[in-house]
Formats: C-alpha cells, structure tokens, sequence
C-alpha cells in the first residue's frame, strides 16, 4: 500500500541521516508502523488549481530514488485535502497548501500518535508564522524555500534533501521561491493540539490566535 510504503521508505532516509543528527531520532522512531494500524478508505479527488503543479513538483525531486518512488506512488490522485480552508486572518492560505497525510488520527493509516505526509506548496508563497504543540521535521522534496523558526532568527535556504527540526511551541515560517514545493514531514509528540498564528503589532510585540483546531 502506498502510504506503508512512503512510511518506510522515509523512516529509512530519517534513520540514516540519525547517524550523524540525534535530532532525527524521535522521528524516525515514530514512523515505525504497528501490524494492525487500520487503514481509512480512499476519499475522491480533490478539485483544487494547486493541483495542477503536483506532476511539475514531483519530476523535480532529488535525493533518496526509493525514497522518490513512494512519495510519487504516495501523491497519486485521491486523498489529498486543503490544510486551510480559508477562514481567519490568514484565509489565502486556502490557495497555497495542500496536504496528503499517510498516517495520523484522520490519515490514510490511523495513529493518534504521529502525523506524517506530504504537503504541497504553491510558489511564491509565504506561510506566516505560527506555532504548535507538537515536534516537527520538515524535509525538502521538491523545489527551494526558506524557513524561519523563532521570531529573532534569520531565514535559512533550503534545497531539496534538507530538513529542518521545528521543536514544540516554537513559531515558525515559510516562504517558497519560483517553484512548487514539496515538503515531507513528520509531526510527534502533541499531535492534537491546535495551530496558532503570530501576529505582530506596531510596538513589535507578538500575540497568539488560535489558527486551526486539530
Ligand atoms: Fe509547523
């Protein structure tokens, strides 16, 4: 099945990589799938222009070859829904983010414990700061972004192959150059807490509102 399949396939890129960066170990043993996880049915495709750039995103991915087998077996049609649809201060979000999610509470395999899969990104793009309980990795598949995590820190580049570890509670951010992106990722630890937007004011001070219910 292919959400199996993309869950080994990136667990074995994770616990390669944990050899040289322990902060790749909870991750890597969290995608580590139990015999009976039960498996949700297939939901309709989704009709959405983001999907149009899936295909494109897709050919340019670079790293791992099993690891760019399953995430193109995984992105097959079907399954995939919007993170944001479009309420709240950030409602053009519903055009930008796309998501497939392998294994979770609601995934094509069940675990109330982790949330693992793809997203998709449209280019040009930003994905304002916020926050939430749970860990989480980010891995580059397809496309360049930047990636900000703490308000006082200065954007990184990332390049397809590269990850970055957000730890929980931390604000984070994201902007996508010219190309679509995908991005891999692993959430563990307080899967179920909520998204929280950050808002700064004029004085420079940062304000939490709630930016969507898990
Ligand atoms: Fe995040």
């Amino acid at each position: 099945m292919p959400a199996a399949r993309f869950i080994e396939a990136f667990r074995n890129s994770l616990s390669a990589r944990a050899v040289r960066d322990d902060s790749l170990t909870p991750f890597a043993e969290a995608l580590r799938l139990s015999a009976g996880t039960p498996a949700n049915t297939a939901a309709d495709d989704l009709d959405h222009p983001l999907m149009a750039r899936l295909d494109e995103a897709l050919r340019r991915a670079q790293g791992d070859p099993d690891l760019i087998s399953a995430v193109t077996e995984m992105a097959a049609a079907g399954d995939w829904f919007q993170v944001y649809t479009g309420e709240g201060i950030n409602a053009a979000m519903a055009d930008f983010m796309l998501a497939k999610v392998a294994v979770g509470p609601k995934g094509l395999l069940i675990d109330k414990s982790i949330r693992a899969g793809i997203f998709l990104l449209a280019p040009n793009f930003e994905y304002p700061m916020h926050d939430h309980g749970a860990l989480e990795i980010y891995y580059v598949h397809s496309g360049t972004l930047d990636i900000q995590n703490g308000t006082d820190s200065a954007p990184r580049r990332m390049s397809p192959g590269q990850y970055s570890v957000t730890p929980s509670e931390v604000p984070h951010a994201l902007w996508t150059g010219d190309a679509p992106v995908i991005l891999l990722f692993v959430w563990t630890g307080e899967v179920t807490a909520p998204i929280w937007w950050w808002v700064q004011d004029e004085d420079g001070v940062w304000t939490k509102t709630l930016a969507k219910k898990l």
